[in-house]
């Protein structure tokens, strides 16, 4: 088999986008659109991939080779194309950097949907011999490159719409921007481009006639999914490939079986912050309403049920465990964890570390962070709980919270099995609560509880009798 070499062409500006970040490195699906397309450089098992830089170069240089260190499978190189005379100019300039032996083939970095079957069978269409375009037929081709056929129906050139005559802009089958090339063929192609046309540029789509006059068949290989060769130019075009991208990973999901109320209702996206990939891993009979957002890897045990518009990140949630609507779960680096059974929300918030046991209760407008919660723990009410060993069957009372931070050091608290606490207790860190103590509501806890006690630490009521409130003045 013929090594395959990727290009793709990333120097272009965005104009459109009108954002100061390049294009190629816009997100779709919380990851970068460059990155996308190198994803299909691993699909096919490539040997390298180049990357023509030129607007936002460092960036785009700095941001991929990052993320290329830690998952490339092949070699990763960029090349500089300053300034940006065409398309065929931007090749040109890989053209020292390619391997005689090689298929070329081309993308471009803000075209991110291409199927990885669909360069698989170009890739076949050029048998390392021929050069194979990858086309389309749209309704509407304005602004393209047109394929043009001879009467024998064989590809004789591709015509950009700025030069094409009116009957040839009646054709409606495109070139799509991606084509697969022998390494050999491209480069001499490439010395004879002239930029003599209607936009004085440098067109690879010259190298078709080329192809022809050299007596070589040009393969076409045409898709009818517009989708897989759509490129992004605006924060609407960019939000429609999103969509797109999201309606895939939902009916993929919805085939293994997990029950979305609404697939055009859903997300799962890369974690940008850690650079964790999405992943949603489902039991059997999970269930998700509408408006979720998933990031990074999110494990979902069998018979899970995720209401709402919740948002999880980095989790992973026990069998027959209940997510009520608007839960915010959020692992980043260090994940969170919720046992089988558990129910959590409405209104909940897990952050890092949070790691809870099974059939564990945190109801609305509860705080975890860094803390673990045995089995059958229950704070149901308006809590927080920081830094925090909480044990089997406890019951921590609505508002009450771990004042976990003294100003400058972070302390544990930890409450042993089968401990009560009370409402609207501050529990001053670093302290410990006995096995079974009971501490009474209202109270600050500075001091250790020992198990079996009652810790109280408030103010003593008392009661005056008859007490006359203060009356209004009349007006004078
Ligand atoms: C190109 C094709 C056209 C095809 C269309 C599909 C040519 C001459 N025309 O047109 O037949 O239908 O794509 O979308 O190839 N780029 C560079 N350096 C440059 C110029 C462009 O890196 O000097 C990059 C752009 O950033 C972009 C890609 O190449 O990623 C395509 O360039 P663009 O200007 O969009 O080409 P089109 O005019 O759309
Ligand atoms: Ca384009």
């Amino acid at each position: 088999m013929t090594p395959i070499d990727i290009l793709i062409m990333a120097a272009g500006k965005g104009t459109r986008m009108k954002s100061r970040l390049p294009k190629v490195l816009q997100r779709l699906a919380g990851r970068p659109l460059l990155h996308h397309v190198l994803d299909q450089a691993a699909h096919l098992q490539a040997r390298s991939a180049i990357v023509i830089t030129g607007h936002g170069a460092t960036e785009v240089e700095a941001a991929t080779a990052i993320a290329a260190r830690v998952e490339a499978t092949f070699d990763l190189q960029f090349v500089r194309q300053e300034p940006q005379l065409g398309t065929g100019h931007a090749v040109q300039q890989a053209v020292p950097h390619l391997r005689e032996d090689g298929t070329v083939v081309v993308l471009s970095g803000d075209v991110p949907l291409t199927r990885p079957s669909t360069l698989r069978a170009l890739v076949d269409a050029c048998a390392g011999e021929r050069l194979a375009l990858l086309t389309v037929e749209l309704a509407d081709p304005t602004g393209y490159g047109r394929i043009v056929r001879g009467a024998d129906g064989a590809v004789r050139g591709i015509v950009e719409h700025k030069d094409a005559s009116e009957a040839q802009r009646a054709i409606t089958e495109v070139y799509s921007g991606i084509m697969a090339v022998p390494a050999r063929l491209l480069a001499p192609w490439l010395a004879l481009l002239t930029n003599d046309n209607a936009q004085g540029e440098y067109y690879l789509t010259d190298i078709v006639a080329m192809a022809v006059a050299d007596g070589l068949p040009v393969a076409a290989h045409r898709i009818s999914d517009a989708l897989q060769v759509a490129g992004v130019n605006s924060p609407l075009q960019l939000a429609e490939l999103e969509r797109a991208h999201q309606l895939r990973q939902a009916q993929a999901l919805m085939e293994q079986g997990v029950r979305l109320a609404d697939p055009a209702r859903f997300d799962l996206r890369d974690d940008a912050r850690t650079g964790a990939r999405a992943a949603l891993v489902c039991g059997q009979d999970v269930e998700i309403d509408v408006g979720c957002i998933f990031t990074g890897r999110v494990e979902l045990g069998e018979g899970v049920q995720i209401g709402a518009h919740c948002c999880i990140a980095n989790a992973s949630i026990g069998a027959g465990a209940i997510v009520h609507p608007y839960t915010h779960i959020d692992g980043e680096k260090l994940g969170a964890r919720v046992g089988e059974g558990a129910l959590i929300g409405p209104y909940a918030r897990l952050r890092p570390g949070a790691q809870l046991g099974r059939e564990v209760h945190i109801g609305n407008f509860v705080e975890v962070k860094n803390s673990t919660l045995a089995d059958g723990a229950k704070a149901n009410h308006l809590a927080y709980l920081g830094d925090a060993s909480v044990g089997e069957r406890v019951n921590y009372g609505a508002g009450s919270i771990t004042a976990n931070y003294d100003g400058a050091n972070k302390h544990r608290t930890v409450i042993e099995a089968d401990v009560h606490i009370g409402s609207n207790c501050v529990l001053v860190a670093p302290v410990t609560i006995g096995a079974g103590a009971t501490v009474g509501g209202g109270s600050t806890i500075t001091k250790d509880v020992p198990a079996g006690a009652l810790g109280v630490a408030r103010g003593k009521q008392v009661s005056i009798a008859d007490w006359h409130r203060p009356a209004k003045q009349p007006k004078p």
